[in-house]
């Protein structure tokens, strides 16, 4: 046969395929940019600033990446495990802590965000000896099942018998003018952003009314 070469060598045809192989798979990455995109991406510099805040009453500085949330500085730098992640995304509440005594929810915001800010922690509302009011009637109204979502509903719970004492309204008050009460509408209304997928939200509902001194 004409392109056989059994000394092993290529043959003149051999040749001209492998050329032209090589030529189009070229002419291929050229087209499609391949190559770039292929090839390992420069490894950027971590990017690092500090932060000094107050977490559970105790002074802190952190120094750390400035795309850090607040809820990955709580748990990954300094251990609070207590708040929870579970969305991520400010969709659950299972993230809740108070800043400033407000609350919010630590996914969405940058811990840099905080300088100065005193920041409140499941943790640092009560301790096993001394529970927050909160927390024990959590407890006696078997407000949970799973617990996952707990240490967000106890501390958006607080926040938001503050807020019904410092009358601001909800989409529920019925009466902008009106003294704003703990009543369950409100109660539920407000604590909307925190899911609890076990369904616990009549006992959670019964806990608060208990600490706001009514019934649910
Ligand atoms: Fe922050 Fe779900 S983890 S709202
Ligand atoms: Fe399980 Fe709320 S108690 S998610």
């Amino acid at each position: 046969m004409e392109n056989e070469d059994r000394t092993g060598h290529i043959s003149r045809r051999e040749m001209l395929a492998g050329t032209a192989m090589a030529v189009t798979a070229m002419a291929i990455t050229k087209v499609t940019g391949l190559e770039a995109a292929t090839a390992p991406a420069a490894i950027q510099p971590v990017e690092l600033a500090g932060v000094s805040f107050r977490v559970n009453g105790k002074a802190i500085t952190l120094e750390m990446d400035t795309r850090t949330t607040l809820l990955d500085a709580l748990r990954e730098k300094l251990f609070l495990t207590g708040t929870k992640k579970g969305c991520d995304h400010g969709q659950c509440g299972a993230c809740t802590v108070l800043v400033n005594g407000k609350r919010i929810n630590s996914c969405l915001s940058l811990a840099l965000q905080h300088e100065d800010d005193a920041i409140t922690t499941i943790e640092g509302l009560g301790t096993p000896d001394n529970l927050h009011p909160m927390q024990s009637a959590f407890i006696k109204h078997d407000g949970y099942q799973c617990g996952y979502c707990t240490p967000g509903q106890i501390c958006s719970a607080v926040a938001v018998l503050e807020e019904i004492k410092a009358g601001i309204p909800s989409h529920a008050s019925a009466d902008l003018n009106a003294q704003m009460a703990f009543t369950n509408t409100e109660f539920r209304e407000r604590m909307s952003g925190n899911i609890c997928r076990c369904g616990a939200y009549s006992n959670i509902a019964e806990a608060a009314a208990e600490v706001a001194g009514v019934k649910g």
